[in-house]
């Protein structure tokens, strides 16, 4: 069997533009939804994400600002900008990119973003409202495979879902978000004893750990759908994924590429998530 390869770029234009439309109304209304990214630091993967977020605002003619501030800045300086922000009418979204330098608390920053403002879905309120099904701001990448997967048809209800790591940002919520579809989940770690027993039983496999081509065609069920959000780049300079996509694309039902496939979608939903902020400001029922 050879794979279905899911077109990242093609899904997220696809979905851009649905979301396009309800930006549209809301300009209509004299709303023009707003997205504020502070990077701390030079990080030049950071630089390279949070320029393609501005860019996907930009792109569909959303307001946005780019907040570049020196890898010394002091945990209250970022503190004071983030609740300044909190309190402008014409930021509807925050997002404070990571990782942050040492000298700053991960955590207090997360939960000075207004949870209305929380386009991360990374503040604790808004990480509960998704332990109980209510969400409101999905964190961006699991929402991206999740919106893939409704664009392929997925059938998720009943399935065995299996995913590899358990960061904040993508495990744990990609995990929360498939339960809620009623998907039979487990979470993986680098401490799994027989990680290919699970993987090779999953339906689903997403996979998110950091480590190169670390999952192979064997340890993957024949017709899964995998879904590799990682993304490392080898000695020679090449963009691979946590699955070695050649093995793999051989028995699997659907892949993802890397580039090309999550990292389109995730910085699509932080443009979601931004509309949906200002939908939630403003009131778009009228
Ligand atoms: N660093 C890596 N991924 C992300 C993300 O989704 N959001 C933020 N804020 N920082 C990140």
């Amino acid at each position: 069997m050879t794979a279905v390869i899911i077109d990242g770029k093609a899904v997220a234009e696809q979905v851009r533009q649905d979301w396009k439309v309800r930006a549209d109304a809301l300009k209509a209304k004299g709303i023009l939804p707003g997205l504020a990214v502070i990077i701390v630091g030079d990080n030049p993967a950071s630089r390279v994400y949070v320029r393609n977020k501005v860019k996907a605002c930009h792109d569909l003619g959303l307001h946005s600002e780019l907040i570049e501030l020196p890898d010394d800045t002091t945990e209250e300086m970022l503190l004071s900008r983030i609740t300044h922000l909190n309190e402008n009418p014409d930021i509807h979204g925050i997002l404070v990119q990571l990782p942050l330098p040492e000298q700053i608390d991960v955590d207090k920053v997360l939960e000075t973003i207004s949870p209305e403002k929380d386009v991360d879905g990374f503040h604790l309120y808004n990480l509960g409202a998704l332990v109980v099904g209510n969400t409101v701001f999905p964190p961006c990448t699991p929402f991206g495979v999740m919106a893939m997967l409704k664009h392929i048809n997925a059938e998720i209800s009943g399935k065995n879902a299996v995913v590899v790591g358990r960061s904040n940002i993508v495990g744990k919520p990609m995990a929360l978000m498939l339960l809620q579809e009623s998907a039979t989940v487990s979470i993986c770690t680098s401490r799994t004893q027989d990680l290919a027993f699970y993987t090779k039983i999953a339906d689903i496999l997403v996979v998110a750990t950091g480590k190169a081509q670390m999952i192979s065609g064997d340890m993957v069920k024949p017709g899964a759908i995998v879904i590799d959000v990682g993304i490392n780049r080898t000695d020679d300079g090449k963009l691979v994924g946590d699955v070695d996509f050649d093995s793999v694309k051989e028995v699997a039902g659907y892949i993802t590429p890397v580039p090309g496939g999550v990292g389109p979608m995730t910085i699509t939903m932080l443009v979601a998530n931004t509309i949906m902020a200002a939908e939630a400001m403003h009131g778009n029922d009228d």
